[in-house]
């Protein structure tokens, strides 16, 4: 029998840009993502999150939604423009009442608010000051707005995530140009700006404890676990080298506060390596005992195989636009590369499904970090259709969550200390690069790239996972 924890938090998840919309109303500042996507061919056909699907007005209905499907957590982010609209100048105290009504908007149904301080909107004014987290500066900044938020809403939200995904925001943000500032190949200032935002989180961890708060606080992270393609010993040798450089680069710093060895000693050799002081070594090592779970976003895993010098880069074309196959394989010279593995099926978007995966990576984080692990987001994008009844029979992300959920089980069922698992996304959203088609949600929102009522239909998988949450995961 399938026992879940009893106190499991069964949950789902949203980004402040990606469902609120209001992006210029009631004195909340510009970000970096506001301006952005208004750089013609950067987002599919174009589409913003001006408007989005106009949670700031309808968050009500959204969160009356979750309260009805039973939901036990709820995790959002806070747009740091609409606290701080210049990122560090006045307080904006419209932005505070929004976010207090979304919190208790949470309280009042027993939905336990979980807090992302970051998800990647980051006010446009640190940019033009400073360049944003290619600047020290931002550190300050950053910690001065999450002690903001501990301050007045610490006492009501007991769950905090640092940062969402810096692997992902800073990858494409500095290597490949598809996030903003959209810069392509700035290796040396990628790892520069990854340090920043490690200290930024780091700090901010030592803030949460040293103002006497005793809730859960850690980052999240875009986890893609790795097999070898086969057991030549030179493919293994390039899983260990993807790890090092696109896992546990990150994965290290939350857990233990160092860089990996053998990766550190690569962007040396490579003139690559961000500049460390003896005090920022020492902030990192103590925020890292300070964490209370790792943070995992998880969609799919990957192979690793050698890659020779001449071979693929790292930027190749992404697919954006749900034809399938039409992503190109990527990967280090020397290094790695990551071909499609043979075994899984993938989605419109190319995405590896993997629901084993899930499992590997909490076996790999409980053996190696031995710390609590929160799901922050795992979910399916997929093409869904509104039928004249107003059904949506979305049986392939029923299929994928409860899939994933298995390996879950068996993962807590083998040891590991798993506390939420929250589902990507409550409501459908802007996906940053791919539009409103690519749709993640439970309730369907009814709008498309142009146009829309805004009007919210509740899909199969919502009732299904109502069900899975009324029998603590027996049921699935
Ligand atoms: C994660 C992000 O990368 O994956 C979300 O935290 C994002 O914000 C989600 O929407 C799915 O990615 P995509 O590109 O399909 O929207």
């Amino acid at each position: 029998m399938r026992k879940f924890p009893k106190d499991f938090l069964w949950g789902s998840a949203s980004a402040a840009y990606q469902i609120e919309g209001a992006y210029n109303e009631d004195g909340k500042g510009l970000s970096n993502w506001d301006n952005f996507v208004r750089i013609p061919g950067k987002t599919f056909k174009g589409t913003t999150g001006d408007l989005a699907v106009d949670h700031y007005h309808r968050y009500k209905e959204d969160i009356a939604l979750m309260a009805e499907m039973g939901l036990k957590t709820y995790r959002f982010s806070i747009a740091w423009t609409r606290i701080y609209p210049t990122g560090n100048g006045k307080l904006n105290q419209k932005g505070i009442e929004f976010y207090q009504n979304i919190i208790d908007e949470c309280l009042k149904y027993g939905i336990e608010p979980m807090v992302t301080i970051f998800h990647w909107d980051l006010p446009q004014s640190l940019v033009d000051q400073y360049g944003g987290f290619e600047n020290r500066k931002i550190v300050d900044d950053f910690v001065n707005y999450a002690k903001t938020l501990f301050k007045i809403f610490g006492k009501s939200v007991k769950y905090w995530i640092t940062l969402n995904e810096q692997n992902i925001f800073t990858s494409l943000g500095w290597l490949t140009a598809n996030h903003p500032p959209g810069k392509f190949d700035d290796q040396k200032m990628f790892y520069q700006v990854n340090h920043h935002a490690f200290l930024a989180h780091a700090k901010t961890v030592l803030a949460y404890r040293e103002m006497g708060f005793d809730g859960k606080i850690g980052a999240s992270f875009a986890y893609t676990p790795s097999y070898a393609l086969d057991c030549k010993p030179e493919n293994a040798i390039s899983k260990l080298n993807f790890d090092d450089l696109k896992n546990y680069w990150w994965l290290d710093m939350y857990g233990y506060g160092e860089y990996p060895i053998v990766a550190m000693k690569y962007l040396e050799k490579n003139g690559l390596a961000p500049e460390v002081t003896d005090e920022d070594r020492e902030i990192l090592k103590k925020a890292a005992k300070e964490i209370n779970f790792m943070g995992v976003n998880y969609y799919q895993s990957c192979v690793c195989e050698y890659n020779p010098l001449d071979g693929v880069t790292p930027y190749g074309v992404m697919n954006t636009t749900g034809k399938k196959g039409s992503a190109q394989i990527t990967g280090i010279p020397g290094l790695f590369k990551n071909p499609q593995n043979p075994y899984l099926k993938t989605t419109d978007w190319d995405w590896a499904i993997d629901p084993i995966g899930l499992k590997y990576l909490c076996r790999e984080i409980t053996s190696r970090y031995r710390l609590p692990i929160v799901i922050s987001e795992n979910g399916l994008g997929a093409f869904d259709k509104l039928e004249n009844d107003n059904s949506i029979h979305d049986t392939y992300r029923i299929d994928y969550i409860r899939e994933h959920l298995k390996t879950l089980y068996q993962a807590i069922d083998e040891g590991c200390n798993i506390i939420a698992y929250c589902t990507w996304s409550f409501t459908d959203l802007l996906s940053w690069l791919n539009g409103y088609q690519k749709r993640y949600g439970f309730v369907y929102v009814d709008r498309n790239e142009e146009t829309g009522s805004l009007d919210r239909y509740k899909k199969d998988s919502y009732y299904w996972y109502k069900t899975v949450i009324e029998s603590n995961g027996e049921k699935l």
